[in-house]
């Protein structure tokens, strides 16, 4: 496969409302699935997208993938508006953003040999003889680690991770330039996350995809992500370096998500725990909408909305008291290198044991 021909991915004010009715004679009323988010993907890198559940993730993917209209903003992919397209371009865009969703039990056909299910899109979108097809589904399954004999089979005779590996053999027939990733692992043992983890990023580096990564997990998003934004009802809270996010979440939503994966979250700022449900977005909270839930919210949260805004460099975030946040990080790193400085030059810290 051809490598090199990624796109560069830039959201800009993404906005989704849907209308929702309460009950059978019930008017509708606007749910606000996403409330304007912004983000860009370089090409050939991850940005991991980070939210509990209902916050918006599917979503953002599918307006994407071209499965829905944007109620406003551009997505534009290799400097196109993927939401002013139609046609042709649109079919274009189409092949080029390709997904691999979350369950790979039910999102493959029982009923079709693994080589069918592979084979489908080629023989919907490209021009290739029945042979050149054969030989393109082995080379797929090959590209994904799984024998060429698989075609033969039924996904029912594969294990949940062998079934996500030909989901992804799938989603790379059409020599995609960018694959949006949705949970693609959350369905998945533990023990097989790694496996799958590690083949996405094995594929991006030889083939130079771009990846858009949802996951609910911060440790699979971190892992995985050179750049992270983190979505709560609709809204980004944060956007940062993959390891600038995790060393000091400058959002209490974001440190409480740190905190509940790793001890580490807990040291700079206290461990921040959250309960309870993200509130319903056709009634959202008003301020900061992370107020109701928030440990450290004040008076000031209730009433006024939080700007996103640049806190250091490629660093933001939404909540009045970030910068509180930054300056206590940079003081605690003052104070601990001051302290390895002291013991490194104490007369002491080099002394040899002798005996
Ligand atoms: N077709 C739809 N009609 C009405 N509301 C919808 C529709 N699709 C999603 N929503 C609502 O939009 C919000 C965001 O849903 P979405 O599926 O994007 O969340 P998510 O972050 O992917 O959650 P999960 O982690 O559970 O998959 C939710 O409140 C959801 O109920
Ligand atoms: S603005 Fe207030 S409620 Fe919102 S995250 Fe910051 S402290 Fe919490
Ligand atoms: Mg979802």
């Amino acid at each position: 496969m051809a490598k090199g021909t990624t796109q560069h991915i830039k959201v800009r004010n993404l906005r989704k409302v849907y209308q929702v009715r309460s009950g059978m004679f019930g008017r509708p009323l606007p749910l606000q699935a996403i409330a304007g988010v912004s983000f860009e993907v370089e090409a050939g890198t991850t940005f991991g997208l980070v939210g509990e559940s209902g916050s918006g993730k599917t979503t953002i993917a599918k307006m994407l993938m071209l499965a829905e209209a944007p109620t406003s903003g551009a997505i534009e992919v290799g400097g196109r508006d993927l939401t002013k397209l139609d046609g042709a371009a649109r079919l274009q865009a189409y092949r080029e953003l390709q997904p691999v969703l979350q369950d790979p039990y039910s999102s493959l056909n029982p009923r079709m040999r693994v080589g069918q299910i592979i084979d489908e899109p080629l023989r919907i979108h490209l021009s290739l003889s029945r042979h050149e097809r054969q030989a393109r589904v082995r080379e797929l399954l090959d590209l994904v680690g799984l024998p060429s004999d698989a075609a033969e089979r039924y996904p029912n005779e594969f294990s949940g991770g062998q079934r996500q590996r030909i989901s992804i053999a799938r989603a790379l027939g059409l020599n995609p330039k960018c694959l949006i990733l949705d949970e693609p692992v959350s369905a998945l043992d533990v023990s097989i996350q790694a496996q799958v983890l590690n083949l996405l990023k094995e594929l991006q580096q030889r083939i130079g995809l771009t990846y858009l990564l949802i996951s609910h997990d911060l440790a699979v998003v971190a892992y995985m992500s050179q750049r992270v934004g983190v979505l709560y009802l609709g809204e980004l809270m944060e956007i940062a370096d993959a390891d600038d996010i995790v060393r000091r979440p400058l959002h209490p939503y974001t440190q409480a998500l740190i905190s509940s994966v790793d001890s580490r979250g807990s040291d700079d700022n206290g461990k921040v725990v959250i309960t309870g449900e993200i509130p319903s977005p056709i009634n959202p909270p008003s301020g900061c909408p992370f107020h109701p839930r928030c440990p450290r919210a004040e008076h000031r949260c209730t009433l006024e909305k939080p700007v996103l805004r640049q806190l250091a460099s490629g660093h933001q975030a939404a909540c009045h008291f970030a910068e509180g946040f930054l300056q206590s990080y940079t003081k605690q790193r003052l104070a601990r290198d001051q302290s390895s400085a002291e013991s490194s030059s104490s007369p002491n810290s080099n002394t040899e044991v002798t005996t």
